[in-house]
């Protein structure tokens, strides 16, 4: 079994976009902006306000309170999407209970949602449109499954578990697009286990800690475990740690190729919105 690194590839993947950065002498700019004080986003949206520096972006970061009326967000949305010196919008998803995020990603303008989640850019990526914006997770799940199996999956099963905008749904039609024979199961799939066995690439994308269990897992397969799940573990120092939505230990017994959690997929989205949002700026001049 091999581990997939995706710490050390989202690294090389944000040393590059700031040496590019610096070396055309732009400056790409990111604004993110988080509502309420959900503990998971927090950490998510000071990670990527980070990277962004890091990258050399002009990064700004909006923290509202969860009393935030939509109206208030949507005006702050049109700020943004007005500023020149922006290319890059995320609103930190979930949305405190009371706001539509559907609603305020459609507010987006389409060519400045660096999250891919615009009906624009799901729409352009349904029918191969070159110019969409990808969701992140799934754009950096697609980089570590072709870092292992190359460009061309043909021939290859692959199932995602989990048919979600953010994830799921954009994933499939990635592995499709990849020439990867892609089925979506759900919480209503029957006989799931067996159909996982059957995949070549097994894609766990559901919010379910350990779900995934060691004899779902087909001998030799590509793991990529985009679940990040804190559960309560009292010999852990705080008291709680992350797990993925696979039984790590178990799968990695008959895998070929896992992601870890946390250490996998996580570092690749963000270095995803990062190059998002440089393909933003880039097509903005
Ligand atoms: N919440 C969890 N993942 C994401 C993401 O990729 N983008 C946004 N906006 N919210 C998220």
């Amino acid at each position: 079994m091999s581990l997939i690194d995706g710490k050390a590839a989202a690294a090389a993947i944000t040393e590059a976009i700031a040496s590019d950065v610096a070396a055309r002498g732009i400056k790409p700019g990111l604004a993110v902006v988080l509502v309420g004080d959900n503990p998971a986003s927090k950490v998510y949206v000071a990670n990527k306000t980070k990277t962004a520096n890091r990258c050399g972006f002009h990064s700004v970061q909006h923290t509202l309170p969860g009393t935030t009326t939509e109206a208030e967000l949507l005006s702050l949305v049109d700020t943004l999407n007005a500023d020149p010196a922006i290319h890059g919008i995320l609103v930190q998803l979930p949305l405190p209970d009371g706001l539509d995020s559907a609603r305020v990603i459609s507010a987006i303008k389409p060519e400045k949602d660096a999250d891919g989640l615009h009906v624009v850019n799901a729409g352009k990526l349904t029918v191969g449109d070159p110019t969409a914006i990808v969701p992140c997770t799934p754009k950096g799940s697609m980089h570590l499954v072709k870092s292992v199996l190359g460009d061309d999956l043909s021939s290859l099963n692959a199932v995602v578990i989990g048919r979600s905008r953010l994830v799921g749904l954009p994933m499939a039609l990635l592995l499709a697009k990849a020439n990867a024979t892609a089925t979506i199961a759900h919480s209503r799939t029957k006989d799931i286990a067996d159909l996982c066995r059957t995949a070549d690439i097994l894609v766990a994308a559901v919010g379910r800690p350990e779900m995934v269990r060691g004899d779902w897992i087909k001998p030799g397969a590509t793991v990529i475990d985009v679940g990040i799940n804190r559960i309560a573990d009292p010999s852990a120092p705080k008291g709680s740690r992350l797990v993925g939505d696979v039984a790590f230990a178990e799968a990695a017994e008959r895998a070929a190729h896992i992601t870890p959690v946390p250490g996998g997929v996580g570092p690749m989205t963000i270095a995803m919105l990062m190059q998002n949002t440089l393909e933003a700026a880039l097509a903005s001049a």
